[in-house]
């Protein structure tokens, strides 16, 4: 599509993180006291960017199926989950402390575990500790022993804590699957790589109940799944791949898991993992609260533990590889004048861009803004739309183009006479005179095809 060259693998990353924060993408958090490295704020186009990622991923799980439904569970809770989860004792990182420049680092993480990364000294480590990776508070006015409680690390346990809750209330039977979008929380030991890693993150995960003999064919079919669903939302393939952990890789409770990577500026990464979690989860929740999990199959007379196949994504973290993935750079002419320049696009798939549609009168004047009010009013029902009037046209098509809407409307002077206005396509930047009364079906084909 593109006729310059890709950009440089090394430029991508801070062209990306710059284009984030000049568009309002992201913001690093409390900015205005010096930043707090470990989170991240989304300004109003990347609201709609992570907005319709989710989406997207709730889409496929839950809209699209019948034997997947949804849950919004509580991000505290007591102790006793996370002592019964295995996070209390088994959630940790190896951490590590440089004895001459005092920086962390995660042992795990360190190229050469002999040779500091910050001052390059050598043997310079403390031993390694286990750190573990929940925030902690309180709740109620006093601090202290028996008020703690924890923020989750997953949103996964809300799933198992409330398996008895939905299998009662949702005419459900394994195979089904329980999915939730939320926020989870780590205080990782080192963040970065921008949203990559930070402490404040989103999930997008489902636990999909299954009876034990089907767990392999069930494990198969999620890691085909879920790799089809970004290639479907228009990453290359070239920039996807699925790779199975190795044994000393494995989360306590799983028994096989496999990574959806993608291929950032740095290398292959993390994007989701689809986990074997065994009856693990809901075993120790039964142990530990009394209750029984299980179902009863009536029809075979038989009552078991169901397994767990968990396929386990990062929104905040899928949104920054579509970030990435769309990015793209291309020498053209000018519009309309002729000169060569090169313009930055992020050829985002229409599920995934923030706007669908930018509505751009020529002018601030009366007379066109008038039309391009109505245009705005039969548009914004149906698509989220940009309303901008100001600038050369070039430039709002330019900006447009940075913040990857699929379809800019310029309504001229002409509108006034031909009640038509011209609709300009993103990607080829080819330009079609549609009368305003069909406009909405002319985008329609084009948005949900
Ligand atoms: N319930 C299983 C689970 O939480 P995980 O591999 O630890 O598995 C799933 O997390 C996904 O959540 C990761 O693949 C990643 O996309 C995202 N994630 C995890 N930690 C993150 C962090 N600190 N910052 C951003 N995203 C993170």
């Amino acid at each position: 599509m593109s006729e310059a060259p890709a950009p440089a693998v090394s430029d991508l990353f801070d062209k990306v993180v710059n284009l984030c924060k000049r568009r309002g993408f992201v913001f690093p958090s409390a900015e205005i006291y010096g930043g707090f490295r470990s989170t991240y704020d989304y300004g109003p186009v990347g609201v709609l960017l992570l907005r319709n990622v989710k989406d997207a991923w709730w889409r496929s799980m839950v809209q699209l199926r019948h034997d997947i439904v949804g849950l919004d569970a509580a991000i505290l809770s007591p102790p006793a989950v996370w002592e019964a989860s295995g996070h209390l004792k088994n959630f940790t990182d190896p951490l590590v402390d440089c004895k001459v420049c005092r920086e962390r680092f995660r042992l795990d993480r360190l190229d050469d575990p002999e040779v500091c990364p910050n001052c390059g000294s050598k043997h310079s480590f403390t031993e390694a500790r286990q750190f573990n990776l929940m925030f902690k508070t309180y709740a109620g006015p006093v601090e202290g022993a028996g008020a703690e409680v924890y923020l989750r690390p997953e949103t996964a346990q809300g799933m198992f804590t409330n398996f008895k809750n939905v299998l009662e209330t949702s005419r459900k039977r394994p195979p089904f699957g329980i999915a939730q979008i939320g926020k989870s929380f780590r205080n990782e030991i080192t963040t970065g790589n921008f949203v990559f890693r930070t402490r404040e993150f989103e999930q997008m995960e489902m636990e999909y109940f299954v009876p034990p003999d089907e767990s392999p064919r069930w494990y198969e079919y999620w890691c085909a799944e879920r790799l089809a669903w970004y290639h479907d939302l228009g990453i290359p393939e070239h920039m996807l791949r699925l790779r199975a952990h190795d044994e000393d890789e494995l989360s306590h409770y799983s028994i096989g898991t496999s990574d959806v990577e993608f291929l950032f500026p740095w290398g292959w990464d993390e994007l989701e993992g689809i986990a074997n979690r065994t009856d693990y989860d809901l075993t120790q929740h039964a142990s530990h609260s009394g209750e029984r999990l299980e179902y009863f199959d009536q029809a075979a007379g038989v009552r078991y533990v169901p397994h767990v196949i968990e396929p386990a994504a990062g929104a905040t973290r899928t949104a920054m590889a579509f970030l990435m993935a769309a990015y793209d750079e291309e020498a053209v002419a000018r519009e309309g004048q002729g000169q060569g320049e090169v313009r930055t696009v992020l050829r985002f798939h229409h599920r995934i861009a923030p706007y669908k549609v930018a509505v751009l009168p020529l002018s601030k004047k009366p007379e066109l803004s008038a039309p391009a009010n109505d245009v705005l009013a039969q548009l914004q029902p149906h698509y989220m739309c940009d309303y901008d009037e100001t600038q050369a046209i070039g430039r709002r098509y330019r900006r447009q183009d940075e913040l990857g809407t699929p379809f800019c409307v310029t309504i001229d002077f002409d509108t006034l006479d031909d009640q038509a206005v011209t609709v300009r396509d993103r990607d080829t930047m080819a330009q079609d005179r549609v009368p305003m009364a069909g406009l909405l079906d002319h985008l329609r084909a084009r948005l949900d095809a």
